[in-house]
C-alpha cells in the first residue's frame, strides 16, 4: 500500500525536527513533492503544478535544465573533486566571469549559501570600519545568521505604532540569539531615507544591508532616488553599503539590480540564480575591503573559510549558467520581461473585474499580487493594508487548481525561461476559474 501524504508527514515528524528540511518550507495543506522539470513540479499523488515558487527563486532556466545538468555531470565525470588545498583550475575563470559581469565586484569569494555570503559581508564591513553596528531593513530577509534575524516582518500592531523616520524596537525572530547581539543591530523601514540618515548620523554603523528590491515580501521597489540617497549617506558617514542580491542578482540583469539602478554598493552578495539551483553563494566588492582577507596584520585579517567553497559541481553549474546569460544576455532578459508582461496583463485584467482591490507589482520575471489598492512602499505599507486572508485563500485555491504560488501571503513568484506562452495562458485560464469561484 502506498503511503498517504498524512502518513508521509507523520513519519518525517518523528526524525526531522519540525518535519521539513528547512523551517520555511512548512506549508498547509501539506504536500509530498517527488519531481520537478522545466516549469513543472509533481506531487506523490500524481498532480502536476505549473511552478512559480521555483524553490524560493533560483531556477531562472527552470528545473533540471539540460545544459546546466550536463555541465555538472561532466564536472563529476572529469574527476573534478574538491582537493581543498591551494587553488584549482576552475577558480580563476568563475571569478573573472563574476567580476566582469557585476559592476560592484572587484574581488570575490565563493560560499555554498547566501546566508554565509551575508555573514562574511557583515564581517568584512566590521573589519573595514572598526565598528560593530549593522542596519537591516524591516521586511528584508538576509538569511538565517544572528545579525540579520531581527524584526522579520513585524506584525500589524507593532508596525501601526511605528512612525516614519524612526527605528523599530528590536524584536528577535528566532530564539537562541545572544542578548549581546541586540546592541549591534538597528532596524529601519525600506524606502525611509530619513530613518537611514538618523541612524547613520550617529557614526557607529559598520554596514547598512538591504535587498535593493525587497523580494521576500513580494516585490517592493526602491523609490526614485532612494538607493542613490543611501549611497550618499553611506559615503558621508563612513558606512559600508551592502546590496544583498541573493534574490535580485542574475534574475533581473547579468550585472544584478545594481546595474539597473546604476548604484554601486561597497559589497554585495549573490546566491540562488547564480547557479540555477545548485548551492553557491558569492560575496564580493571593493578590492580594498576584500583585501582584508589576506591583511598582513592578524588583528585586521578577515577569515572567509569553508570546506565546500568553490566546490567544482556548483562552480560548473554557475559557469554554465553565466556563459549562457553572457552569450544571450539581451534575449534572456527580454524573454523574461515579455513573459512577465504577459502574466501581468492577464492577471490585471482578471482582477480588474473584482469588487476588492489588488495591485500587481513586477520586476522582470519576479512578481507579486498584493491584495491592496496600491504598490507598497515598504513592509509597513503591506502589514497595514494587504488582505492576507484573501491572499492566502487565493494561493491555496490556485494550488488545488494546479498552479503553485507559495502558500503564504505576499510571497514573491518567479517565471523561468522554461515557462512558455502556453504555460502563462493556462495559468491565466486557471486563475480566472479560481477567482470566479472564490468570489
Ligand atoms: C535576499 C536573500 N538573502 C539571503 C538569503 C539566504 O540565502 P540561503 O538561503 O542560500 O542561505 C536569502 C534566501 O532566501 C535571500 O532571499
Amino acid at each position: 500500500m502506498t503511503e498517504t501524504v498524512a502518513e508521509a508527514v507523520a513519519r518525517r515528524r518523528q526524525y526531522i525536527a519540525g518535519g521539513t528540511m528547512s523551517i520555511n518550507r512548512a506549508i498547509g495543506p501539506a504536500k509530498l513533492f517527488v519531481r520537478a522539470k522545466g516549469a513543472y513540479i509533481w506531487d506523490a499523488e500524481g498532480n502536476a503544478y505549473i511552478d512559480y515558487h521555483a524553490g524560493f527563486a533560483p531556477y531562472l532556466f527552470g528545473h533540471g535544465d539540460k545544459d546546466i545538468d550536463d555541465a555538472v555531470i561532466a564536472a563529476i565525470g572529469s574527476g573534478a573533486s574538491l582537493i581543498g588545498a591551494g587553488t584549482m583550475p576552475w577558480e580563476a575563470e568563475i571569478a573573472e566571469m563574476l567580476v566582469e559581469a557585476v559592476p560592484g565586484l572587484e574581488q570575490i569569494q565563493l560560499t555554498s549559501t547566501g546566508s554565509e555570503a551575508v555573514s562574511y559581508a557583515l564581517r568584512l564591513a566590521r573589519a573595514a570600519t572598526g565598528r560593530d553596528t549593522v542596519v537591516v531593513m524591516q521586511g528584508g530577509y538576509n538569511g538565517w545568521s544572528d545579525y540579520v534575524s531581527y524584526n522579520l516582518m513585524d506584525p500589524g500592531d507593532v508596525v501601526a505604532d511605528h512612525r516614519e523616520g524612526d527605528e523599530y524596537p528590536l524584536r528577535v525572530t528566532t530564539a537562541g540569539i545572544p542578548k549581546v547581539i541586540d546592541t549591534t543591530v538597528r532596524v529601519i523601514e525600506y524606502n525611509d531615507l530619513a530613518a537611514a540618515e538618523r541612524v547613520l548620523a550617529r557614526g557607529d554603523v559598520a554596514a547598512l544591508i538591504l535587498e535593493p528590491v525587497l523580494q521576500n515580501v513580494g516585490v517592493v521597489k526602491p523609490l526614485p532616488g532612494y538607493l542613490e540617497g543611501l549611497r550618499e549617506l553611506c559615503d558621508r558617514y563612513g558606512t559600508v553599503l551592502i546590496f544583498d542580491e541573493v534574490k535580485t542578482g542574475f534574475r533581473h540583469a547579468l550585472g544584478g539590480y545594481q546595474a539597473i539602478a546604476g548604484v554601486r554598493p561597497d559589497l554585495c552578495t549573490f546566491g540562488k540564480a547564480v547557479a540555477n539551483g545548485y548551492p553557491m553563494g558569492v560575496v564580493g566588492g571593493r578590492r580594498e575591503i576584500m583585501a582584508l582577507c589576506n591583511d598582513p596584520d592578524p588583528g585586521r585579517r578577515v577569515i572567509i573559510a569553508g570546506t565546500y567553497n568553490g566546490h567544482p559541481v556548483n562552480v560548473a553549474a554557475a559557469r554554465a549558467s553565466l556563459l549562457r546569460l553572457k552569450a544571450r544576455e539581451r534575449d534572456v532578459y527580454s524573454e523574461l520581461e515579455r513573459l512577465g508582461a504577459r502574466m501581468q496583463a492577464g492577471i490585471e485584467a482578471i482582477f480588474a473585474r473584482r469588487n476588492y482591490p489588488t495591485t500587481f507589482v513586477r520586476q522582470g520575471s519576479a512578481f507579486a499580487l498584493y491584495f491592496m489598492d496600491h504598490a507598497p512602499r515598504n513592509w509597513r505599507d503591506i502589514a497595514l493594508h494587504n488582505d492576507n486572508e484573501r491572499d492566502l485563500a487565493y494561493r491555496r485555491a490556485m494550488i488545488e487548481a494546479g498552479v503553485f504560488h507559495f502558500p503564504a501571503a505576499t510571497k514573491q513568484s518567479s517565471i523561468s525561461l522554461a515557462h512558455t506562452d502556453d504555460d502563462i495562458d493556462r495559468t491565466l485560464a486557471l486563475t480566472e476559474d479560481v477567482v470566479r469561484t472564490l468570489g
